[in-house]
């Protein structure tokens, strides 16, 4: 059989039907028109796992509101989600509104690179976040014994959809950047013409910069 190759930032989303607690789905073209955000996770009913669950699903409401869904993952089967989602909500309070897809075979986590290294079957922790051109914007990879922070995959998106929507580019620990706090990046001027712009524009006061190559403005 030919051998796939593993997804990479830039490349569209690979086309997949799956089967999820929400029922089937066809990946990414369910999707298409608005982003989502993958992850996935090692095991049903472990611990990490459950406070990830939890945390998703408490910032459900602003993954929305940035027009995003959410779709978990792991290598288990739909049952398996089922029960645990029913343990979270009986000890949590917390009812898991979003699809985990079962993948029980291990076949979409196989497509994607998400059995790493010596784990012959689970999955590691990985995020997917994809635009709505069902373009992969972003991959993260963490380990067994790290929980995930769901604050900074909101941040990523609110960046992704401004760095879009005004062709700026957006500082590190973006919207509290140590020099320049919550303003945006110009991209660099790359043309005389643009750097005679640039100039105007620092003239006129509306941007700002520590040299040609680095200049900011109001967000
Ligand atoms: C956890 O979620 O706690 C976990 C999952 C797999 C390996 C180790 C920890």
């Amino acid at each position: 059989m030919e051998e796939k190759k593993m997804p990479l930032i830039g490349d569209k989303f690979p086309e997949m039907k799956v089967q999820t607690t929400k029922g089937t789905k066809q990946l990414p073209k369910e999707y298409e028109g608005q982003w989502f955000l993958l992850f996935s996770h090692p095991a049903d009913f472990t611990p990490v796992c459950t406070t990830e669950f939890y945390a998703f699903q408490t910032r459900y409401d602003k993954f929305r509101e940035l027009d995003t869904e959410l779709i978990g993952l792991s290598v288990d089967q739909v049952f398996s989600h089922l029960k645990w989602e029913e343990w979270i909500e009986e000890n949590l309070g917390e009812e898991i509104e979003f699809p985990i897809i079962a993948d029980g075979m291990g076949q979409v986590a196989n497509r994607l690179g998400l059995i790493h290294g010596g784990s012959a079957s689970t999955t590691v922790r990985a995020v997917f976040i994809v635009d709505p051109k069902s373009t992969i914007r972003a991959i993260l990879y963490y380990p067994a014994e790290l929980g995930r922070n769901m604050d900074e995959f909101l941040r990523m998106i609110r960046g992704f959809q401004k760095a879009d929507k005004e062709g700026v580019a957006i500082p590190a620990n973006w919207p509290e950047n140590e020099l320049i706090k919550d303003r945006v990046i110009m991209p660099p001027a790359n043309s005389t013409e643009m750097l005679k712009k640039r100039r105007k524009q620092e003239e006129d006061g509306e941007i700002e910069c520590y040299d040609w190559w680095l200049c900011h403005r109001k967000p």
